[in-house]
């Protein structure tokens, strides 16, 4: 009788799991993986003349944490927001605070002849045929692969030190003894056979550090915050990064995890 219910309740959730990726996944064009997590700025280059920027997150994110950026140099979680401009970056902050010709590459710079170049199309390269220094599929050829988004996956990645997270900028940002947090979160699935999901502070804290959820996304107690699935689909809670730069939605299976 109890692997009667158990198996009715497995077919409603795969009904359940089908009905949800319809309504949701038909939203959004599928992305090709190099596309997943870019980011278009236009608040001031078509204004003035130039190609809008186009960032990626693959590249950056294979090199420095979420928390560098969104925490120490400030930039916003929401496309546009930040609202940089040129002369901050001349200034050395937001891109400027890495794209230095240092750090990274700056606007200007030098071929290995020594030649001066100019590199503004590296950036202001929406819509434009720019050859990249770095090109996705070379760059995460040896990269675990997963189903969706860049279908790279990027937790074997960090945890297999395939790539060291850098979390301090020399003479930019403090250096900070990174916090732990090792609870796991059980978040009840509120539908009967959809299985709950498994939060791990540990998992999330090597990139996110604790300020990119707390408090603005998640209050510090647990259960404090209410949300629905509707809610982590529109791009909040859960949603602020997964299906923008964090695996998709789509992936049912990575957070509902929990066995029925
Ligand atoms: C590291 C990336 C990067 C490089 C390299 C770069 N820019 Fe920009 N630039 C930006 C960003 C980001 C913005 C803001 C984009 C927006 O929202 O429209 C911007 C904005 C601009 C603007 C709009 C007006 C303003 O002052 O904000 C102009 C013009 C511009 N850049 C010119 C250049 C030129 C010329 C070069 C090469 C000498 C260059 N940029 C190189 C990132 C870059
Ligand atoms: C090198 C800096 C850098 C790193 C590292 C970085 N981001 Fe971003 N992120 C940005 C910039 C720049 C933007 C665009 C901000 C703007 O347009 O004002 C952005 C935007 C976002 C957005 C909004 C996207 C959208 O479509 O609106 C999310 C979500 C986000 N980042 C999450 C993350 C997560 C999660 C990580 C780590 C896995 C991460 N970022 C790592 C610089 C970074
Ligand atoms: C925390 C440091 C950091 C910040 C902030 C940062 N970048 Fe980068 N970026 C890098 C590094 C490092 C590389 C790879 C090394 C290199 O090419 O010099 C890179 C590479 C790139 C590339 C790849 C170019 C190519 O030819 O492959 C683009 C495009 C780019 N950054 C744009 C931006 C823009 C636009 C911003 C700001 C919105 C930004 N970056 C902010 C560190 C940073
Ligand atoms: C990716 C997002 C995220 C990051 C990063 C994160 N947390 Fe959390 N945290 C959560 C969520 C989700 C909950 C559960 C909140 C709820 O149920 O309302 C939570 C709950 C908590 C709680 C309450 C636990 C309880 O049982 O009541 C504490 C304390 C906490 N977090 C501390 C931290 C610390 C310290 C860090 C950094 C080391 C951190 N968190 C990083 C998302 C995050
Ligand atoms: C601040 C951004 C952010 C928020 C908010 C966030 N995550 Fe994540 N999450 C990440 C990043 C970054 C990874 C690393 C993997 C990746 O980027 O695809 C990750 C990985 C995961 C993983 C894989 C880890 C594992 O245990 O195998 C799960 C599951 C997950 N997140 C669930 C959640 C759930 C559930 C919530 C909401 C309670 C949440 N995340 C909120 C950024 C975030
Ligand atoms: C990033 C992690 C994540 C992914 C991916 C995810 N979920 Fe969820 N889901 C959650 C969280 C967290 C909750 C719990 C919300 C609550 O009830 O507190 C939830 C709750 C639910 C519920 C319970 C009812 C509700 O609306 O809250 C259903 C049904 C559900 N998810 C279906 C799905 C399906 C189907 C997919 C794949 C298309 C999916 N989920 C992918 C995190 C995720």
């Amino acid at each position: 009788m109890k692997i009667k219910i158990l198996l009715v309740c497995a077919l409603l959730s795969m009904c359940v799991s089908l009905v949800f990726a319809q309504s949701f996944g038909q939203k959004q064009r599928a992305l090709r993986p190099h596309e997943y997590g870019n980011v278009t700025m236009n608040n001031s280059s078509e204004k003035n003349d130039i190609a809008p920027v186009v960032f990626n997150h693959w590249l950056h994110r294979a090199i420095y944490t979420c928390r560098i950026c969104h925490v120490d140099l400030g930039f916003a979680m929401k496309g546009g927001a930040t609202g940089v401009t040129e002369d901050d970056n001349k200034r050395g902050i937001y891109c400027g605070a890495c794209h230095n010709g240092k750090e990274a590459f700056g606007p200007e710079g030098k071929d290995v002849v020594g030649k001066p170049v100019k590199n503004c199309y590296r950036c202001h390269s929406f819509g434009k045929k720019v050859k990249f220094e770095k090109d996705f599929y070379e760059y995460t050829k040896n990269y675990p692969k997963s189903r969706f988004g860049n279908k790279v996956d990027w937790l074997k990645v960090e945890e297999a030190g395939t790539i060291r997270l850098k979390d301090y900028l020399e003479g930019i940002t403090i250096k900070r003894k990174p916090l732990t947090m090792t609870k796991n979160i059980d978040v009840k699935s509120k539908e009967l056979g959809m299985p709950d999901i498994i939060f791990s502070h540990q998992k999330h804290t090597i990139w996110n550090g604790c300020e990119l959820c707390h408090p603005e996304i998640f209050g510090a107690k647990k259960g404090s915050t209410k949300y629905t699935m509707q809610d982590v689909f529109d791009g909040k809670f859960c949603g602020s990064c997964h299906g923008k730069v964090a695996f998709p939605n789509n992936d049912c299976q990575i957070c509902h995890t929990k066995e029925v």
